[in-house]
């Protein structure tokens, strides 16, 4: 089959690690008999640069026409730096995932065995740890108004939802839930927040529609706490924009690292996969940053495809670079060289292509030397 796809790098080494994602996408290609056929586009401060819009026109016609959206990060510090900045690289994020309803964000978060020891938390506490968070994405205080007074001594962020809204990420939540183990976990603050206690309501009567699924309730200070002690609990997180942005965050130190979590971003016309790190200014060019997190957002998007098989490929790939340690520093075991941006992408793209372990020859691996023979 032939598929489009919108190809936005965006800043700092959101480049570098898609352009891995895109080698194990061409393997997937050659192994699967598909074309990818990728049109790029820019979205953020490179975007700035050129024309001073984060999110150019032909950028959103690129990608309401494609098949999928493949997107590397967005920010640079010049503006994080600098609170009077007018124009904000993430206004284009925001505009794109406006423009085209990406309203369900889903981030899974899991922990890998082999990476168990890299985590801060404990082994008992992680391991099996497999749940996903639904986050809302075009709403709340996000898209709200926000306003700073004349005399600049007072400034308000407006968060607002609306029952349908509400209820349309809340439908994705239950049937992802379904075929996971039958639980949904809804995050708020409704001690404290009229919209929270909108949320509690649509869902609590949405719940009624999934006999099958069991609904709980955290107040997210709560739930931040819980993720920590006991992340095992967990199946379906429902929750809002900004709730949603903190705690997968938080979900990543579960897995080790930051650099392992993927997601897809998914409207009814279109749908974006990207990984939730942010452009790691520091690291941008250094061929230093982890993939991995890009190429299972490439993985998560072959899936939203139907190519089920096609993915499942590319996450056994993933899987055996941890298993051997091919991966970038931020996950090397103590023992362990690591391996550049670039290397783990070549590793992940032959191992697609090849398939079957006895025709790699892994043992130069780390040195970058490994040849298929
Ligand atoms: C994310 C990011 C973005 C967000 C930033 C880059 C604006 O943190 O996708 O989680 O806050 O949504
Ligand atoms: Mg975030």
């Amino acid at each position: 089959m032939k598929y489009t796809i919108a190809v936005i790098p965006g800043d700092g080494i959101g480049p570098e690690v898609t352009d891995q994602a895109k080698k194990a996408l061409d393997a997937v290609a050659e192994a699967y008999d598909h074309i990818f056929l990728y049109k790029e586009a820019q979205l953020g401060a490179c975007a700035m640069e050129v024309s001073g819009d984060p999110l150019p026109d032909d950028t959103i016609e690129i990608c309401r026409k494609a098949d999928a959206i493949l997107f590397g990060a967005i920010g640079d510090p010049k503006y994080d730096n600098n609170p009077s900045a007018k124009v904000r690289p993430e206004q284009g994020l925001f505009r794109l995932r406006k423009e085209l309803d990406l309203y369900c964000n889903v981030r899974p978060v899991k922990a890998y065995d082999n990476l168990i020891s890299n985590s801060p938390l404990k082994r008992e506490v992680i391991k099996g740890t497999d749940f996903v968070i639904f986050r809302e994405l075009t709403g709340g205080i996000y898209f709200g108004k926000k306003e700073l007074s004349k005399d600049k001594q007072t400034a308000f962020d407006v968060s607002s939802y609306t029952v349908d809204q509400i209820s349309r990420i809340t439908h994705l939540a239950f049937k992802a839930a379904q075929y996971r183990k039958q639980k949904v976990t809804l995050v708020d603050k409704s001690n404290v927040l009229e919209t929270s206690r909108l949320w509690r309501k649509t869902v609590t009567e949405i719940a009624k529609l999934y006999k099958d699924i069991k609904l709980d309730y955290l107040f997210v200070d709560n739930a931040a706490m819980k993720l920590i002690l006991n992340p095992k609990q967990f199946d379906v997180i429902l929750t809002e924009n900004l709730f949603g942005d903190i705690i997968s965050d938080e979900a990543s130190a579960i897995c080790g690292s930051i650099g392992l979590l993927a997601s897809s971003s998914i409207g009814d016309k279109n749908a974006m996969f990207e990984p939730i790190h942010g452009s790691f200014p520091e690291a941008k060019g250094k061929d230093i940053a982890n993939p991995l997190a890009s190429i299972l957002s490439a993985a998560m998007m072959l899936e939203h495809l139907g190519l089920h098989e096609e993915a499942d490929a590319i996450e056994r790939a993933v899987e055996k670079s941890i298993t051997l340690g091919i991966t970038t520093r931020d996950i090397k075991r103590k023992t362990q060289f690591s391996a550049s941006t670039s290397k783990v992408g070549d590793f992940i793209a032959d191992y697609i292509t090849n398939q079957d372990d006895s025709n790699m020859n892994f043992k130069n691996i780390h040195m970058g030397q490994s040849t298929i023979i």
